[in-house]
């Protein structure tokens, strides 16, 4: 069955607002606004939002073990490897929260879910905001030969950061697949 159209979507919304009644559906609903070209850019580039997740969880997370085998054998290869990492998971986590903020306003989500979604849209804003200090830190302690205090401060910033990106992500999924869908 094809997905519902915003509008049917509205249609739903109403009917659940006045108690969901048995029976034939007597709710006239409020119409959408009308989809200007700049409302309809911003809702197509929402839908992007699901897919560039990907990027920032995964580079996020994965700049933690690049940064513990470069402890454990001091090779630069590793240490390449976590900048870029920490650098282009900046920079998609800046692109991939824009594109949740382009989506979130289309979304239609209701009572518990829309609790996720406001937990969800401001630890996906933090985990950005979050990104790009890892980003500063890493680039200032590679500058200054990685003095082991900001070495330090840098690595406590990639935990941080990989915690914040796993518990966004987590509450992303959990608006289409259910709290639950991680329980086994
Ligand atoms: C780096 C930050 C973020 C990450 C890692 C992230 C991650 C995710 C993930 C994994 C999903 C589920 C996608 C799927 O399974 O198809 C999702 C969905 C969603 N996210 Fe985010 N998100 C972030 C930021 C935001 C922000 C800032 C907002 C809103 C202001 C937002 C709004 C949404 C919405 C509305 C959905 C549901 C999409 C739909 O129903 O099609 N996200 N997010």
């Amino acid at each position: 069955m094809p997905p519902l159209t915003v509008e049917e979507k509205e249609i739903v919304k109403a009917w659940i607002e006045v108690g969901a009644p048995p029976g034939p559906l007597v709710v006239s609903p409020q119409k959408p606004p009308p989809f200007t070209l700049r409302r309809r850019i911003v809702r197509d580039l929402g839908q992007f939002h699901p897919p560039s997740t990907h990027f920032p969880i995964a580079l996020l997370i994965v700049a933690l073990p690049a940064e513990f085998l470069w402890v454990l054998t001091r090779k630069d290869s590793w240490k390449t490897t976590v900048r870029f990492c920490v650098t282009l998971g900046a920079v998609t986590a800046v692109i991939t929260a824009t594109l949740g903020w382009c989506d979130a306003p289309f979304s239609t989500y209701a009572g518990a879910s829309a609790s996720v979604l406001s937990w969800h849209r401001w630890l996906g804003t933090a985990t950005a905001i979050w990104a790009v200090l890892a980003a500063a830190l890493s680039e200032l302690s590679n500058r200054w030969n990685n003095p082991p205090r900001l070495a330090g401060y840098f690595r406590l910033t990639l935990v941080i950061g990989a915690v914040l990106v796993s518990v966004a992500g987590y509450l992303g999924a959990s608006l289409i697949y259910g709290l639950n869908h991680f329980s086994w």
